[in-house]
């Protein structure tokens, strides 16, 4: 069984609870948005000229690991566009027809954003294809012999595309996109203000000294990071008097097993396994995944950016290893 994991970055119910307070711990523009500098300059230049033409936005693919912002960062490119933000992800969208039916609800000037874009079905994708060119949609009616096809004029609309994976993208869906994004690891002082940010909003006290603490243990990732706030709060709240300081933080996350560089033991789990099992010998992604049980996207998209962001593992052509500086973290050097 794969272990429930505090740092995971998958959204949570409660990281999107309608609640006025907690739903608004998202920035809605490029000034509320910390972070992310070269992507910020290269969004709003392209906004600025798209508006100073009076055009929509071409189209935008954001990547990078989960939990960096990727459908934030949509949403306020929407908002600083004036434009309705339409948001859904892949895996919902199940035939053709239902792209179709989202496709011709759409607006002129409309944001639509796809998350986890690399999962759509190839017969949805190729939909795409006509609608991102030439805002045209293309569809079959009737079967057999009486089949012809028909193409509609779409509205002029902007799809922005998250994939953790671009890797996987078809070349021509990724063709499309006439802007392709990296979303990069936060650094830790940007962290480190989303946390005072998000405490802020929330209404909670925090030391400095505790936010920087909470912000090294986040994995440079703000999803993790408001999460770690929330959890440390509820701390401080049961067991203190509510202002989360240096100790409370640390013994919060002492409860929470996350040592030193944000690892939790999921992440230790994976990594004694592949050390005791495999030693110094390379590790199939298969096999990986066999040994916690998770799926390989849980093992590719969850443990190993960041693990590999701080060299404890490696990727080889014939599968992973893990590194010198991750047996000295666990005292198997
Ligand atoms: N909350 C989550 N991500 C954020 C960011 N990049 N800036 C400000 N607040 C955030």
């Amino acid at each position: 069984m794969a272990i429930e994991r505090v740092i995971d970055t998958t959204l949570h119910d409660d990281d999107s609870e309608e609640s006025a307070v907690e739903f608004s711990l998202r920035p809605t523009n490029f000034e509320e948005y910390i972070g992310q500098k070269r992507l910020k300059t290269n969004l709003k230049l392209a906004i600025d000229a798209a508006k100073k033409r009076g055009d929509v936005l071409d189209h935008i693919l954001l990547y990078g690991p989960p939990g960096l912002g990727k459908t934030t960062m949509a949403g306020v490119i929407a908002h600083e566009m004036g434009a309705n933000f339409r948001a859904t992800s892949a895996p919902s969208i199940e035939k053709a027809g239902d792209l179709a039916s989202i496709l011709t609800n759409l607006a002129d000037g409309d944001v639509l954003f796809i998350d986890e874009i690399h999962r759509l079905r190839r017969a949805v994708e190729e939909i795409l294809y006509s609608a991102m060119e030439d805002y045209k949609l293309d569809i079959v009616i009737g079967k057999g012999t009486g089949a012809h096809s028909v193409r509609l004029d779409l509205p002029r609309f902007t799809l922005i595309g998250a994939t953790t994976q671009t890797g996987s993208l078809a070349a021509p869906l990724r063709d499309r996109f006439g802007h392709n994004f990296r979303l990069e690891y936060y650094a830790p002082t940007d962290i480190k203000s989303i946390i005072e940010r998000s405490a802020n909003i929330l209404d909670t006290q925090i030391k400095p000294e505790a936010a920087s603490l909470l912000a090294e243990r986040s994995r440079l990732t703000p999803r993790i990071a408001n999460r770690l706030l929330k959890r440390v709060r509820d701390y401080a709240d049961v067991n203190g008097d509510g202002i989360i300081d240096v100790p409370t933080t640390e013994a919060a996350l002492k409860l929470l097993e996350i040592d030193e560089l944000g690892l939790d033991p999921a992440d230790r789990n994976m990594l004694n396994l592949m050390i005791e099992k495999y030693g110094n010998r390379p590790v199939g992604l298969n096999t990986i995944a066999a040994l916690t049980g998770d799926e390989t996207s849980t093992i590719e998209d969850y443990y190993e950016p960041y693990l590999m962001q701080l060299g404890m593992i490696q990727r080889t052509p014939k599968g992973r290893v893990v590194t010198e500086l991750a047996r000295k973290h666990l005292g198997k050097a």
